[in-house]
């Protein structure tokens, strides 16, 4: 039996010859999203993972709608795999924002299903880091988020030589729309091919956009203008100020796919242009609105990060550290007569928060030794019955080879104290 393509098997390291997905590294970059995320002041939120297909056909565009995994369940209801936490989260928001002080600041690391073609950079399953605030018109809010968003990549070892964030609005095309097109049913038409042109052939855009009355031309020399709007030149300043400046440049290309974004909109690349858009973002003020049939009204923005995109550039810059998995002691049993006091100090030491292994029958001590090693074990410890029968251990520290021999009472504490003290060692060194 093959995996779906397109879909992904985590493995612990060391990954299987062949796999490329790996869990530590998942959990390495997991852990840095909710790190940043909490040092902003976000709060953890989560939705359910199928939803009716309605949520996504009315308000996302038509991009995501023609890559959507939906079916009929077995009580005859239309729903779907989410392709993008914005309208769960936007659904979550109407029916109870107010239980909640605002700004709202959230965030989520949800599992999201696109049918697209596969690519680089792009899969059937993808993890999204998601950060959203609700409440807020002001642009201090925008760049808040662009800020966090920064400061997620830079924690993950990412510098403004790696990546740059390129900022744009809807309001400005709105304008350059309006100002030549007085039919606004056309206006998400034009968007879509805007969203499109650095990858499509300039032909193709070209007559598209004269088939709606645009030449490629004035839409070219307003990209190149780059001229900030009132609201840009606000988040430019914001983050100048937190010294951000260098990570963010105006570039009116960058517009989204989704229909939702009625401002600011902004996507992360990587400064060589070698991968895919690593995330993407904006402000979508009416989809809370458009969401609860007009009965709740409050401005939304926010923005989500792939893994995909992420690990192959973190993977190509080596950035990622050397993961692999871990434990604080590995108990060794010789004489299967201290399997029974082997077993009671083990519980022991877990209940200490203590990682520990052993083998689950009777195995030859080169093997022990061997297992210990793979499972990178710090201490190896075998107990020992002393000359007046009093059970002891022996705890050997795998990096240093010193040996202690202790009360068995003693071990969790021994144990603690060493693993601390080598964390602050490293930490200092
Ligand atoms: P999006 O631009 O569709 O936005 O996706 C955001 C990021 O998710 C992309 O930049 C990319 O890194 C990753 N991504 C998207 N599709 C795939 C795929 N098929 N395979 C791998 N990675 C993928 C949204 O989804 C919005 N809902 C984001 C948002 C949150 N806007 C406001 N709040």
């Amino acid at each position: 039996m093959e995996r779906l393509p397109g879909f992904r098997d985590f493995y612990p390291e060391p990954l299987p010859p062949g796999e490329a997905w790996s869990t530590n590294v998942r959990t390495h970059i997991f852990d840095s999203w909710r790190k940043v995320a909490r040092r902003y002041g976000f709060q953890e939120y989560d939705g359910p993972p199928l939803e009716s297909l309605e949520l996504f056909t009315t308000k996302s565009g038509a991009e995501i709608v023609g890559q959507l995994y939906n079916f009929l369940d077995k009580g005859e209801r239309s729903i779907a795999l989410r392709p993008e936490m914005t309208p769960t989260l936007a659904r979550m928001i109407s029916a109870c924002e107010r239980a909640y002080k605002k700004p709202i600041k959230w965030f989520a690391i949800p599992q999201l299903f696109r049918y697209e073609r596969q690519q680089k950079g792009r899969l059937r399953e993808h993890f999204q880091f998601n950060a959203d605030i609700f409440g807020e018109n002001d642009m201090a809010a925008d760049a808040e988020l662009i800020a966090l968003l920064i400061d997620t990549l830079r924690a993950l070892g990412l510098t403004s030589d790696d990546f740059v964030i390129r900022l744009s609005s809807r309001n400005a095309w709105q304008e350059f729309f309006s100002s030549r097109c007085h039919d606004s049913s056309k206006a998400y038409e034009f968007y879509q091919i805007i969203d499109k042109m650095e990858r499509e052939d300039p032909s193709k855009s070209d007559a598209l956009l004269q088939g709606m009355g645009f030449s490629m031309v004035e839409v070219q020399q307003f990209i190149d203008a780059a001229v900030p709007t009132v609201e840009l030149q606000t988040i430019l300043d914001n983050l100048n100020a937190r010294g951000m400046a260098e990570f963010v440049r105006i570039d009116y290309n960058v517009i989204r796919g989704l229909a939702y974004y009625t401002g600011v909109v902004f996507e992360a690349f990587d400064r060589k242009g070698e991968f895919r858009a690593i995330a993407g973002g904006g402000r979508y003020n009416n989809l809370v609105k458009l969401l609860s049939g007009g009965k709740v009204d409050i401005a939304g923005l926010g923005f989500g990060m792939g893994d995909v995109v992420l690990t192959e550039l973190l993977k190509s810059r080596k950035l990622l550290p050397r993961l692999g998995s871990h434990i604080d002691a590995f108990c060794r049993i010789e004489e299967e007569s201290l399997r029974s006091a082997t077993l009671s100090l083990i519980q022991t030491l877990r209940e200490s928060d203590l990682g520990i292994d052993y083998p689950f029958t009777p195995t030859k001590a080169d093997k022990q030794f061997k297992r210990a090693q793979e499972l990178n074990a710090s201490n190896v410890i075998r107990l020992e019955r002393s000359e007046s029968g009093e059970i002891i251990a022996k705890v050997k520290d795998c990096k240093t080879r010193v040996e202690q021999v202790l009360p068995i009472a003693e071990v969790a504490t021994y144990l603690i104290t060493n693993k601390s003290l080598k964390s602050d060692q490293a930490s200092k060194g």
